[in-house]
């Protein structure tokens, strides 16, 4: 353990010592693309007119993507329980560490969260999804019910715009730590 905390000066080659595992660094990246396409596809969407095939197309990706994000999330969440993650840089103050460690735990609930709401909004407007090719349909969790849909779908947005600041925090939080703050944060998650 008292390997894990050796420090890397900024500009020296950083050891796997430390760093997160491969496994963890693809997880992240593959996950943050697919919430990046299932927001633009939603984006997207709202600027096309209704009823038209191309925005169908979109909210199709967008499902497609949040369920890639769910899909991706169960080893994810099994591999960081196994593999665990490097331990805090030194010279981080009792306020980052808490503060990173609590918006990543919501970013790791987010990511199950936010693709059942939203598939629940499909089910409860009647509808599943159909795998492509195959013809295969996902289960129906909940049947039709408007009301249902109303209330799942606001908290599936509310969730969703939430989430742009809490991304946007974590992202402008490890850009701090590299240029401005200079060590190895962000470095070790590439
Ligand atoms: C990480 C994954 C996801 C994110 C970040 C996300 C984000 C969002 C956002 C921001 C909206 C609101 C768009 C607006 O205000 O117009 C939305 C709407 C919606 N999402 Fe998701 N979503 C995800 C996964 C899913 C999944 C897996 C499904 C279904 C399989 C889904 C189905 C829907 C539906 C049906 C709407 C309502 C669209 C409408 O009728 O206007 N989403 N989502
Ligand atoms: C949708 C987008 C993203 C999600 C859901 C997300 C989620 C997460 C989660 C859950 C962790 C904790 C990893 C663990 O302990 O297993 C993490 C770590 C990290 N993320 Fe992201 N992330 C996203 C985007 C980004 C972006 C855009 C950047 C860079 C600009 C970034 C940089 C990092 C870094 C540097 C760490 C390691 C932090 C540390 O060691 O304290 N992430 N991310």
């Amino acid at each position: 353990m008292a390997k894990a905390m050796k420090f890397h000066s900024p500009g020296s080659p950083l050891s796997s010592v430390g760093r997160y595992t491969p496994p963890a660094i693809f997880f992240h990246w593959v996950v943050a693309l697919l919430i990046a396409i299932a927001y633009a596809a939603v984006i997207t969407k709202g600027y096309l007119p209704r009823g038209s095939a191309p925005r169908a197309l979109s909210m199709t990706i967008h499902e497609w993507a949040g369920i890639a994000v769910l899909v991706l999330a169960v080893p994810r969440l099994l591999w960081r329980l196994i593999a665990g993650a490097p331990a805090a840089l030194p010279g981080q103050g009792w306020l980052v560490r808490m503060g990173s460690a609590a918006v990543h735990l919501l970013l790791y609930l987010f990511l199950f969260a936010q693709p059942v709401l939203g598939y629940l909004t499909l089910n409860a407007g009647g509808h599943v999804l159909i795998i492509p090719g195959l013809d295969i349909a996902l289960p129906q969790f909940v049947g039709k019910d408007t009301e249902l849909r109303r209330s799942i779908k606001e908290i599936h947005e509310t969730l969703g715009t939430a989430f742009y600041w809490v991304i946007g925090l974590h992202a402008l939080a490890a850009l701090w730590h590299h240029y401005f703050r200079r060590d190895d944060t962000l470095r070790r998650m590439l």
